[in-house]
């Protein structure tokens, strides 16, 4: 009997990414030290910063080596996904730092095609696995009829969820609809971590000036830019 897998959901991990881990730990800490309250947005304690957005990163040194490493692995990625004649772009990147008690709530990133994060700063235990959950209609396979005892293992196939324990200077992608979380850290160490979105542009739009055309009248919405 042949097994079609249907739909299967990509996840990209690189390790060894070979970035500058103690330029961007002290380039956080200077972030943080500015802008200490920073912002809530998945996280439950912890600090999270503002939008850093292209023209800034570009710019700026510790996040450069970074940003052209998020490039090349999303490139392979979105190669691999199928993709052709397209523009990838980082729309914004923030820094995450969580320890003891701190976790993410369960979420999305709407608006874009591929997310990711990379891992500047990882505790050797126990600073919480970021966790993939299978679409929230998708439960139904396990919710539906049984718990734990009714099945003799828990793979790809039957899943309902999936941990994966982060490395330091490690970078992970993922398609941006994917429900994830990080679960809470009991580790009296920081992990320090930076989460990005990236969004597609076709280029054979682009060549036809299709979105000169077509362009937004807002203007009046700033972007936040530390
Ligand atoms: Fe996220």
């Amino acid at each position: 009997m042949e097994t079609k897998l249907l739909f299967p959901t990509p996840v990209w991990v690189e390790d060894d990414c070979g970035v500058d881990l103690e330029r961007i730990q002290k380039w956080v800490k200077i972030v943080k030290e500015t802008d200490p309250n920073g912002r809530v947005a998945s996280n439950d304690g912890g600090w999270q910063s503002q939008d850093f957005i292209p023209p800034y990163i570009k710019q700026d040194h510790a996040l450069t080596e970074l940003y052209e490493k998020i490039l090349e692995i999303s490139y392979k990625a979105a190669d691999e996904w199928g993709f052709q004649h397209y523009i990838l772009e980082v729309s914004n990147l923030w820094m995450n730092v969580n320890t003891r008690g701190n976790y993410n709530h369960v979420h999305t990133h709407a608006g874009s095609v591929l997310s990711g994060v990379f891992y500047a700063k990882v505790p050797t235990c126990c600073s919480g696995d970021l966790k993939f959950l299978r679409d929230f209609k998708d439960q139904n396979l396990k919710e539906g009829w049984g718990c734990d005892p009714n099945f003799d293992r828990w793979e790809h196939l039957n899943e309902t969820e999936h941990y994966h324990s982060p490395k330091e200077n490690q970078l992970v992608v993922f398609p941006s609809w994917l429900p994830h979380s990080v679960d809470r850290s009991s580790s009296e160490d920081e992990r320090i971590s930076l989460s990005f979105n990236l969004h597609v542009f076709s280029k054979i739009y682009q060549d036809n000036e299709v979105y000169p055309s077509k362009r937004s009248a807002n203007t009046n919405v700033p972007l936040k830019v530390i």
